[in-house]
């Protein structure tokens, strides 16, 4: 039923305009299951147009989606969540006062006590399955207690990460700019988590500027240019410069 290579995600001729710009015109992807899919392209190509679209925040005007074959809606966060499709954002949207359990069950803190409005979440239980999560991930946070505000960039992503593996990501995790403004050592452990999930077959979209990572991560690559997905290539089929090429339209692109 669900094995490596299936088709998982269809996109099919996405449309999305703001009054009369065109985000997206016409774009389709194929995503197969177990694939780490690196989504590529200039600035205001629609990369991130199109993952909000994949996400329910900002459902396209037109066009299909299709999961494991069969036509879907997503027209909220809450859709993309119970279908299992789970976005980590660049901005991460940590709430900065709360821990790394705090954070990691955000909005779904399983309870102690609920009688009518007087909740006590279940500490114990959110610790436990926080340790569990980080330490599956592989992530080391020293002291997972501390306010998140306190944490580097690195730990913060692994944080966000950590919190769409937990509610679930079954289908599709989507990360937006993993990498971007972090430190060496940090983008080290980064794509380290990265691979980490890749080895449990975990599918992926990864928008990324940094063609250095997408080549170190992605099986395929996805180039956008003006709301479209112009080319698909596998990784090992193309170098940088013809990424590069295909990002500014000196090359035509050709979907594989
Ligand atoms: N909410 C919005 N309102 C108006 N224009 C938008 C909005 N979101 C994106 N756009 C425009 O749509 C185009 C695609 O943007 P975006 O998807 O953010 O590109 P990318 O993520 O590839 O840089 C850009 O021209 C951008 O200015
Ligand atoms: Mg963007």
């Amino acid at each position: 039923m669900t094995e490596n290579g299936q088709l998982l995600l269809e996109l099919r001729n996405l449309e999305k305009s703001f009054g009369g710009l065109r985000a997206l015109q016409g774009a389709s992807l194929e995503i197969a299951q177990g694939q780490t899919v690196a989504l590529v392209g200039d600035n205001g190509a629609g990369k991130s147009t199109l993952v909000k679209a994949i996400a329910g925040i900002q459902p396209a005007d037109s066009g299909q989606i299709r999961l494991r074959g069969q036509d879907v809606t997503i027209s909220s966060p809450k859709d993309a969540g119970e279908m299992g499709i789970e976005v980590v954002y660049q901005d991460l949207a940590l709430a900065n006062s709360l821990d790394v359990a705090g954070n990691i069950f955000l909005g779904e803190e399983p309870l102690k006590v609920k009688l009518g409005w007087f909740s006590v979440p279940d500490t114990k239980q959110m610790d436990a399955e926080t340790a569990e999560t980080l330490e599956r991930l592989r992530i080391r946070i020293p002291d997972p207690g501390r306010p998140v505000a306190n944490l580097s960039g690195g730990q913060r992503q692994a944080v966000a990460i950590g919190r769409s593996i937990r509610k679930g990501a079954r289908e599709l995790l989507v990360l937006d700019e993993p990498t971007a403004a972090l430190g060496v050592e940090e983008v080290r452990k980064v794509l380290g988590l990265i691979g980490t999930l890749k080895d449990e077959g975990q599918t992926m979209m990864i928008v990324s500027h940094d063609l250095e990572h997408v080549f170190m991560v992605s099986d395929l690559i996805a180039v956008m240019r003006q709301g479209r997905v112009v080319a698909t290539v596998k990784t090992s089929d193309v170098t940088k410069t013809d990424v590069v090429g295909l990002i500014v339209g000196d090359i035509e692109g050709a979907v594989a």
